[in-house]
């Protein structure tokens, strides 16, 4: 959390600016007080107007309040911040801050500023590699600021390289840190997530529908609230990119068991989100099989209960979450898995309320503990499920 903390973003001409938004409404989330500062040239790529809604603060712009002779006090505005953030910052500003140039508000702004200062550069890749982009960043750096590097990956000009402003879920963790508001730091979690496949053939599988997008979102909730995350996923379309998660893809029952036990090694955390299979072909065919006129008769075994077996290994220091996803009676199952599992916290979605599918971006849950105590949430999208079901792990923990 950020909560009382003054974040100044300053927004410059680049693609990137649109994220800007999305850094707002992070920062926001963090209950931080924002306030935004737009060159003439971000306005091209995202409107005052956005970032004054997300903030609740008009934008700074100019040196005049509306074309007025009323003049923006940069000097008061640079005392009030706790970090100035230039995100995206193109390279014309990098060169202009590198070399003391003040023919904007933000300029003047920086050249007052008393506080940390972190640009985020976003530009195409030569550019970037430019021998006199590198020097301005050199010697922003060599003065003080700090670099979020710029990442590799598909540019606006088209090509594939190293140019593209760090994500805007980045930098929040980098200010994060910073102040140093990092829960979860030295704390290391477990997530099982995804679906589990298992093997009929050498073509087909048994599955379901899980897309993995919950433990998408508390995997990188937790990283960002500095814990080291293992994540033990099946096969879905998006996994994690974070330096603090650890992405061990399998793709049976069987093999994720293997990985949790494995990974079990120092863990405070685990929860497990992942949608296993709960039934095996007893054994597969190494071929694909072809059909031959008479029925298949597939004969089903039960899969390890991963969650009960990791149950067993549980001491009193770590803390266990499950989910329970259930088509009616939720409430009775997922007090009863409490126990058979030896959770702490059991997550139950019920797929009887309108909205909640897998696969689906919302979920509505209610959280459990042992205890029977009961926690009711509206529906939201997963990102936010994930805040709730943190914010209470963090209150158990
Ligand atoms: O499938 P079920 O409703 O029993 O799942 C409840 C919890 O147990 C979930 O957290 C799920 O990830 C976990 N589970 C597991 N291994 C299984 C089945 C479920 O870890 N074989």
């Amino acid at each position: 959390m950020l909560a009382g903390k003054k974040i100044l973003l300053a927004v410059t001409g680049s693609i990137a600016a649109y994220k800007a938004a999305l850094i707002v409404r992070l920062f926001v989330k963090e209950k931080a007080e924002i306030r935004v500062i737009m060159t003439e040239n971000s306005k091209k790529f995202v409107t005052p107007t956005t970032l004054s809604t997300l903030s609740k603060h008009p934008v700074y712009s100019s040196f005049y309040k509306d074309n007025s002779e009323e003049w923006h006090n940069h000097v008061a505005l640079s005392a009030w911040a706790d970090v100035l953030i230039i995100a995206p910052a193109s390279a014309q500003t990098l060169a202009k801050m590198a070399n003391g140039l003040c023919d904007n508000f933000l300029l003047s702004v920086f050249l007052s500023i008393k506080c940390p200062v972190y640009f985020a550069p976003a530009m195409d890749l030569d550019m970037l590699a430019h021998p006199t982009t590198k020097k301005n960043i050199d010697i922003l750096v060599s003065l003080g600021n700090h670099l979020i590097a710029p990442e590799i990956g598909e540019l606006a000009s088209g090509l594939n390289g190293k140019g593209r402003m760090a994500e805007p879920e980045t930098i929040v963790d980098i200010i994060l840190e910073a102040f140093n508001s990092v829960i979860f730091s030295n704390k290391k979690v477990l997530i099982t997530s995804g679906p589990t496949y298992e093997t009929i053939d050498s073509v087909r599988f048994i599955g379901n529908y899980s897309s993995g997008k919950m433990g998408y979102a508390l995997a990188f909730l937790f990283a960002r609230k500095g814990a080291e995350v293992v994540f033990i996923s099946g096969p879905v379309k998006d996994y994690p990119v974070h330096p603090h998660i650890e992405v061990i893809k399998v793709t049976s029952a069987d093999q994720m068991m293997e990985a949790c036990k494995n990974q079990y090694v120092d863990i405070n955390f685990a929860v497990f989100a992942a949608a296993v299979a709960d039934y095996k072909p007893s054994k597969h065919f190494d071929k694909k099989h072809k059909k031959d006129g008479t029925p298949l008769n597939i004969k089903l075994i039960e899969n390890p209960d991963i969650a009960r077996e990791m149950g067993k290994l549980k001491t009193k220091k770590q803390l266990h979450i499950g989910f329970a996803l259930e088509t009616d009676d939720g409430e009775t199952s997922a007090k009863s898995k409490i126990k058979r599992k030896n959770l702490d916290l059991i997550v139950l979605n019920s797929l009887k309320d309108p909205g909640v599918d897998f696969g689906r971006d919302m979920n509505k849950i209610t959280i459990f503990d042992p205890f029977n105590k009961k926690i009711s949430f509206d529906l939201k999208n997963k990102k936010e499920v994930a805040h709730d079901i943190v914010k209470i792990i963090e209150s158990y923990a």
